[in-house]
């Protein structure tokens, strides 16, 4: 799909559609939206007069212009009220429209995105926002359905501006096509079943993206991790005929050798539960066990296009953990790559002990100065705040507050999670360093209480994304399966990194 910047008239545009907004309470049409209106023979004053449009959140009416306007339909949609419209609602409410004129085969269509008639004032954020909500919601996942969809492809989207703010809205399109398509790649990534999404398959996307946009890349096979100690990947692992892999994709934005920010994703490509089997009911589900790592790898890409002064390095270790004669099993101590042990109370809590080896790795290696790491980690999470937002936990919280704010921009909420000392109590073990869970009480928090011993002291955030990563519903601009969370959370962090 293309999405142009055109300066002009909207009534003028050729296309299938062209795009209207209505605020809540404003009743009196002015400037161009007047003059459609007339053109159209009253048809949006009446249906204001009549109550069927009021302007209100998720409204919209189609209307067609009988060749009163070059363009053959015109949709108007509601936006609420105009002091309350944010730029997240702004990309919600394109997403829906372009859905509802996709389902009216109107593939090619105009927009404006003036202060008049959308209200967020920066035409680049604006601009930004709109090419978000356009190229997430009408994102499919139509791979391995053979029969065409009932709807054709959307064409183009031309966004109709003044003179003046060609060049802010350009940038802001660019930069919206850049965010939603690394989010779309982690759906991608996420939505793929994992016979198709295995640890090499991973490996492939990496290298693809290193490859397109120059990044460092290292993969270490079973040896290497062996040699380096890995114990926890390997165990996760050595329960599946699937070799793991352990990633490293760096982007170098200025010459120091430092890496301001290592972004570490779980990459379980399958969560069977292993010998701990999970009950057979949704287990499909656990094909998203690798969120986190689509998630890392897809921010690389759109970070090494957007180009931030500041070095950034993902790290993932790639595994299935299944059951089988060979997989580890509860009650077996594993030793990890900074030498902690871990006693296995239930292999079904393998995400952290593989990120307890990425972890590790980050700090021995990559001596990172900032790490977030980004994990589908816990049921108890999913129980603490459903599947609206992540969970947050820090040993630093200067971090922690980039993170939120990143969040907020990107319209991906999260909330941040205490990291009490008294937690720590119910992760100790009798026969080794520490348990892998803590049991049921407060599971997400002994969850991250677990992986700071990895992290040590280095300012670390840990994303806990079990209740974001999917979505059963299809809501403004998230569809159902994969919702590509944190993708631009990761990528707007790393562009403030850059900026102080
Ligand atoms: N991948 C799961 C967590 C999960 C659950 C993600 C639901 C998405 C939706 C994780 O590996 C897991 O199985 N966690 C266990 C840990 C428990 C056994 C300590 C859990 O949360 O039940
Ligand atoms: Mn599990
Ligand atoms: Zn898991």
């Amino acid at each position: 799909m293309d999405i142009k910047v055109r300066a002009g008239k909207l009534s003028a545009q050729k296309n299938d559609a062209i795009v209207i907004g209505l605020f809540e309470g404003e009743k009196k049409l002015s400037g161009e939206i007047a003059e459609i209106d007339r053109s159209l023979g009253g048809a949006l004053s009446q249906s204001i007069k009549q109550g069927r449009l009021t302007g209100k959140t998720g409204e919209s009416e189609i209307f067609h212009s009988f060749g009163n306007l070059s363009a053959n339909l015109m949709l108007v949609v509601g936006l609420g009220k105009r002091d309350e419209l944010t730029l997240d609602k702004l990309r919600s409410a394109v997403a829906g429209l372009c859905r509802t004129l996709r389902q009216n085969q109107a593939l090619s269509i105009a927009i404006q995105p003036l202060e008049a008639s959308v209200g967020v004032k920066n035409p680049s954020e604006n601009a930004q926002a709109i090419t978000e909500g356009a190229l997430l919601g009408l994102y499919t996942f139509r791979r391995h359905i053979t029969k065409k969809p009932e709807y054709g492809d959307f064409k183009e989207i031309i966004l109709v501006c003044r003179a003046d703010d060609v060049t802010a809205t350009k940038k802001g399109v660019d930069k919206g096509k850049i965010l939603a398509e690394a989010a779309n790649l982690a759906r991608d990534m996420a939505n793929e079943p994992s016979n198709y999404m295995t640890p090499a398959d991973i490996t492939e996307i990496a290298q693809d993206i290193a490859s397109q946009h120059k990044l460092d890349l290292t993969i270490l096979e079973r040896d290497e991790m062996a040699k380096l100690g890995m114990g926890g990947v390997l165990s996760v692992s050595q329960g599946s005929c699937k070799e793991p892999k352990f990633i490293i994709l760096g982007y170098k934005g200025r010459t120091a050798q430092t890496v301001d920010l290592a972004l570490v994703g779980k990459g379980v490509t399958f969560d069977s539960g292993g010998i701990s089997l999970k009950p057979s009911e949704g287990m499909g589900d656990m094909k998203g066990d690798m969120a986190g790592a689509a998630s890392v790898i897809a921010a690389m890409s759109a970070i090494a296009q957007l180009k931030p002064k500041l070095n950034v390095t993902a790290v993932v270790a790639a595994v299935e953990n299944m059951p089988s004669g060979c997989a580890y099993k509860p009650g077996d101590v594993v030793k990890t790559m900074n030498g902690k042990t871990i006693e296995v109370i239930t292999t079904d809590a393998e995400g952290r002990i593989t990120l307890a080896d990425a972890l590790s790795y980050v700090n021995a290696r990559i001596k990172a100065k900032n790490i977030v790491d980004v994990a589908t980690l816990t049921g108890a999470c999913v129980v603490a705040l459903g599947h609206v937002a992540s969970a947050i936990f820090t040993n630093k919280q200067e971090l922690a507050d980039k993170v939120l704010t990143a969040g907020k921009k990107a319209g991906e909420l999260s909330w941040q999670m205490p990291m009490f000392e008294e937690y720590k109590e119910q992760n100790k073990s009798d026969v080794a360093d520490i348990k892998n869970t803590g049991g049921r009480p407060g599971g997400a928090i002994t969850a991250a209480q677990f992986l700071v011993e990895f992290a040590g002291d280095t300012p670390w955030v840990h994303m806990d994304i079990a209740g974001v990563d999917l979505s059963d519903k299809e809501h403004g601009y998230t569809v159902k399966g994969a919702t590509g969370i944190p993708v631009r959370t990761l990528i707007i962090l790393a562009m403030d990194m850059a900026r102080k």
